[in-house]
């Protein structure tokens, strides 16, 4: 396994370049999607349910879920913060499509850190990690008597508006513009120049 590891590691781009993202952002960004794809759809299932047990077996999912992808979003901003920097912006895109890029990209962070806050703000009040992860048979609370159950429910909206614009983005550039663009935000080899 080790071994293996190493061998596909070698040759790989750790951190990013001007051109494109490295290993470890590439890694980030994709685990981060899935996560973020199996919260919306477990959250949404959570709340469609109304029978206790049905919705706790939901949540005990989804909140373990939700603790990670606000653990690996930390790593993600340290990751930037100390250790990589940003490829630079496609050249050639209008100023208006490079800030809409910016902006979405910085809102899918506020967005993620605000609906772990008020995911967890909900369990503190309502007091429901004790039915959740320590075995107590009391219903569960209605959480829509908790306030951030409201924030939470808009970001969960604000978070799928984002992914259409972000995912429309990554199409258009795709099979529109045809510039490679999502290759960016793959695992790349060193050419010959990044290896010398
Ligand atoms: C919930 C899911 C997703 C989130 C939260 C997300 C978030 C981000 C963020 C924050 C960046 C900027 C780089 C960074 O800070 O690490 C980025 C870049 C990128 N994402 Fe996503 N993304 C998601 C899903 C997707 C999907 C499904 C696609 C493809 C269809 C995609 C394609 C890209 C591409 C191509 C870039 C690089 C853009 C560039 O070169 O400037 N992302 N994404
Ligand atoms: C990025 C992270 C998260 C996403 C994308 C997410 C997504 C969702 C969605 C889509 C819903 C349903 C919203 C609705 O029907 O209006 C939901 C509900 C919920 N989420 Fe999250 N969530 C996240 C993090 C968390 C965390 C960290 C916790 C707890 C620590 C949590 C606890 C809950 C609870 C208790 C509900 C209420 C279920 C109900 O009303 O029946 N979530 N979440």
């Amino acid at each position: 396994m080790t071994l293996f590891l190493i061998q596909t590691l070698r040759g790989r781009i750790v951190k990013s370049t001007a051109t494109g993202y490295g290993t470890v952002a590439v890694t980030i960004h994709w685990l981060s999607a899935i996560l973020i794809l199996a919260l919306l759809g477990s959250g949404f299932r959570a709340s469609s349910f109304v029978d206790s047990a049905a919705k706790a077996s939901v949540l005990s999912v989804h909140v373990p879920l939700g603790i990670t992808i606000l653990l690996l979003t930390l790593v993600r901003v340290a990751w930037w913060v100390f250790a990589d920097s940003k490829p630079s912006h496609p050249t050639g895109d209008p100023a208006w499509q490079t800030m809409s890029a910016k902006a979405v990209h910085i809102l899918f962070y506020v967005v993620i850190f605000g609906m772990a806050a008020s995911g967890i703000g909900m369990m503190i009040l309502s007091g429901a990690g004790s039915i959740l992860f320590a075995g107590s048979d009391a219903p569960l609370p209605d959480f829509w008597d908790y306030l951030p159950r409201v924030p939470h429910g808009i970001g969960a909206r604000v978070m799928i508006a984002l992914l259409a614009l972000h995912i429309g983005a990554a199409l258009y550039h795709h099979f529109i513009k045809k510039d490679g663009l999502i290759w960016r935000m793959w695992f790349r080899q060193k050419t010959q120049r990044e290896r010398s």
